[in-house]
């Protein structure tokens, strides 16, 4: 099933070939191209450092949209300080950055309030934030984050990240910690949806926000991504972490082969639960299938990914996945999904 290098190289060269044939104001004829007839055809290229253009024949009307993910704030007031043992080492964690552009010093909060800055001129459709918004679940990160994201008057969307709910050595296993501490102090970022699997309608672009922030995926979860793919819409995934493609470390964690305890080298230094000996559960193994094998029937047409703090690309048998850089450094990604013309 894979073939990231072949696909890459292909993925390249349609891309490249796709946007210049664009440009010129019609989609390339590809006499070999399979029947695409109900997975629609799509084609995608990048925009400089920061942009990717998603071109689909099921899209009806131009979609912009910010990506934003990994800001790991740090600010916290005296709420905070019965909880200092289990923060302590993440609120020191990234309080000094350089900006990604500039090189220049820069901090999370800065970062955060420039791509804010930046997104009231770019004027999206939406924001959408994937997780590490926080680098603990810092009530006083969460209050900031929401009225800077409430400021800009632009619709804003917002999935956990796997530092958002953890306090460090708490006693709980990752799913536990995960819903006692998205519920006690990141409910207010949800606005009433399912933290685990929820979805938003921006002009005809159906965009799923799926929690994959303890690598897992629950039964539950992948019910209801069956469900939402049941609708014949054209389609965007957004979760903190990676899916699993060939050639990535395990950080690429969901569905990934070799994610277990073996391969777990942070569960100390992080205070938690380690990963399992037996890898991913079926069900997470059933999901990584489900978006490689069927995301064409799905009209899916890409995923998109935090938490590895570095922008990357890949193709696996044509399901596109890209990876963003941590916007503590001020980094994000516009992505516009356009009709063809
Ligand atoms: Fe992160
Ligand atoms: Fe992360």
């Amino acid at each position: 099933m894979a073939r990231n290098l072949q696909s890459r190289r292909s993925f390249i060269k349609t891309g490249i070939a796709g946007s210049v044939a664009l440009a010129a104001g019609g989609f390339p004829a590809m006499a070999s191209q399979p029947s695409s007839s109900e997975a629609g055809r799509t084609a995608i290229c990048t925009q400089g450092d920061l942009g990717v253009r998603i071109y689909s024949d099921k899209v009806k009307e131009p979609v912009k949209l910010m990506l934003i993910s990994d800001t790991h704030l740090w600010m916290s007031d005296s709420r905070e300080d019965p909880f200092r043992e289990y923060s302590n080492r993440m609120s020191k964690a990234y309080n000094h950055t350089k900006h990604f552009q500039t090189l220049e010093e820069t901090h999370p909060e800065e970062a955060f309030r420039k791509t804010l800055e930046i997104a009231r001129k770019v004027a999206p459709d939406a924001i959408f934030h994937l997780g590490d918004l926080v680098s603990f679940p810092s009530e006083a990160g969460v209050e900031w984050a929401r009225e800077q994201l409430d400021a800009t008057g632009i619709p804003w969307y917002y999935v956990c990240g796997n530092h958002d709910w953890h306090y460090e050595g708490m006693e709980g296993t990752e799913i536990e910690l995960r819903n006692e501490w998205t519920a006690k102090r990141l409910s207010t970022l949800f606005k009433g949806r399912n933290p685990l699997l929820y979805s938003v309608d921006v002009k005809g672009l159906k965009v799923v926000m799926l929690d994959d922030s303890v690598y897992e995926i629950l039964p539950e979860q992948l019910s209801l991504f069956r469900e939402e793919m049941k609708e014949d819409k054209p389609s965007l995934m957004m979760s903190h972490i990676p899916l699993y493609a060939p050639g990535f470390p395990v950080s690429y964690g969901c569905g990934h082969p070799d994610w277990n305890a073996d391969t777990d080298r942070n569960y100390k230094i992080e205070r938690r639960q380690r990963w399992p000996a037996g890898g991913h559960s079926e069900t997470t193994f059933d999901f990584w299938k489900e978006v490689i094998c069927s995301h064409k029937e799905h009209n899916l047409l890409a995923t998109f990914a935090g938490h590895v703090h570095a922008q990357s690309s890949s193709l696996v048998d044509d399901w596109p996945q890209f990876t963003l850089k941590a916007n503590l450094t001020g980094a994000y990604r516009i992505v516009e999904v356009l009709p063809i013309p």
